[in-house]
C-alpha cells in the first residue's frame, strides 16, 4: 500500500515538473541550429515550396523531441505491423541521423522558445469544417494543442499539413506497406477522411493565428 502511494506521488511530481531526459538549453540549441543549417530548409516554411517544410517556432518542445527521435531511428525494412510511431523523410533523416539526445533536447528547446511568425498574425476568419470537431479533443480549439506531445496545428504550412495527413492515411490503409509516416493514434483519425476533407482541414488550421 505504502509503496503504491509513494509511486503515485512520484508520478504526480514527475508530471508536474516534466520528466527528466527532455530538458534542453535554448542558447546551445541556437548554436546547433546554425551549425547544422536547420534553417536552410525550415526558413522556407512560409513558402509554397516543394517539398513543403513545417514551421518549428513555437511548437511544443516535447513534440519536437519526439519527432527528431523518430526520424533518427532506423526505419524497419521488413513489412508487417508498424510500431506506435514511424516517420521517414529523405531530407530530414540526414540532419537527424547523428544527433545525440542532448543535441535533440537543445534544438527542440530553441525552436519551441522562438516566437512564431507568418500569416498567423493576420489570421483569416473562417468557419471550422465539421470534421475539425474530432480533432479538437487533442489538438485544441483552433489547433492550439494544450498537450505537450500533440502538435499545435494553428498557422502551420498548409501544404505540409496536407502531406502529413495523406501520409498517415496511406499507412493506416496499407499496414503492410511501409510509408513515410505512421502514428497509431492518428491512424484512426485520418482513416475515413476524403481528399477534400483533408484539404479543408489543412486550410482551416493553416489560417489560424499561432498565438
Ligand atoms: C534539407 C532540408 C532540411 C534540413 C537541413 C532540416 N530539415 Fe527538418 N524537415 C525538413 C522537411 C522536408 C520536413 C518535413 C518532413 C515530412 O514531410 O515528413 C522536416 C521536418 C522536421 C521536423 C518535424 C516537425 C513537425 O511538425 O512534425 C522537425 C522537428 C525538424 N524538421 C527539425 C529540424 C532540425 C532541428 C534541423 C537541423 C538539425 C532540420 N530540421 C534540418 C527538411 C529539412
Ligand atoms: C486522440 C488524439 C488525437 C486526435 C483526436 C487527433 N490527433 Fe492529430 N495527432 C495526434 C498525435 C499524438 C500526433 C503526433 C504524432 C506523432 O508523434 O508522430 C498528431 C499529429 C498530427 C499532425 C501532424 C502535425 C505535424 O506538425 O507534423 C496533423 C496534421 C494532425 N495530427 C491533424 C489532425 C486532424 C486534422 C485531426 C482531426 C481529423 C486530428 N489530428 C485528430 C493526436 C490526435
Amino acid at each position: 500500500m505504502i509503496v503504491r502511494a509513494i509511486f503515485k506521488i512520484l508520478f504526480v511530481v514527475l508530471f508536474l515538473v516534466g520528466s527528466p531526459g527532455y530538458a534542453g538549453d535554448a542558447a546551445i540549441g541556437a548554436k546547433l541550429a546554425e551549425k547544422y543549417k536547420c534553417m536552410s530548409c525550415h526558413a522556407r516554411a512560409s513558402k509554397r515550396s516543394f517539398p513543403p517544410v513545417p514551421y518549428l517556432a513555437g511548437q511544443h518542445q516535447r513534440y519536437l523531441v519526439n519527432q527528431l527521435r523518430i526520424f533518427r531511428t532506423e526505419q524497419p525494412k521488413s513489412s508487417g505491423g508498424y510500431k506506435i510511431a514511424e516517420r521517414h523523410n529523405h531530407l530530414m533523416d540526414v540532419p537527424a541521423a547523428n544527433l545525440s539526445n542532448d543535441e535533440i533536447n537543445n534544438l527542440a528547446t530553441y525552436f519551441a522558445n522562438e516566437v512564431c511568425t507568418s500569416v498567423r498574425k493576420n489570421a483569416v476568419k473562417i468557419e471550422a469544417p465539421k470534421t475539425a470537431k474530432a480533432c479538437e479533443f487533442c489538438h485544441g480549439e483552433k489547433g492550439h494543442s494544450p498537450f505537450i506531445s500533440y502538435p499545435k496545428l494553428a498557422g502551420q504550412n498548409m501544404g505540409y499539413l496536407i502531406k502529413q495527413l495523406k501520409f498517415m492515411r496511406g499507412s493506416a490503409k496499407n499496414p503492410g506497406k511501409k510509408n513515410d509516416r505512421f502514428h497509431r493514434t492518428m491512424a484512426a483519425q485520418v482513416f475515413g477522411l476524403t481528399d477534400a476533407e483533408i484539404v479543408a482541414l489543412s486550410y482551416y488550421y493553416s489560417k489560424q493565428s499561432c498565438r
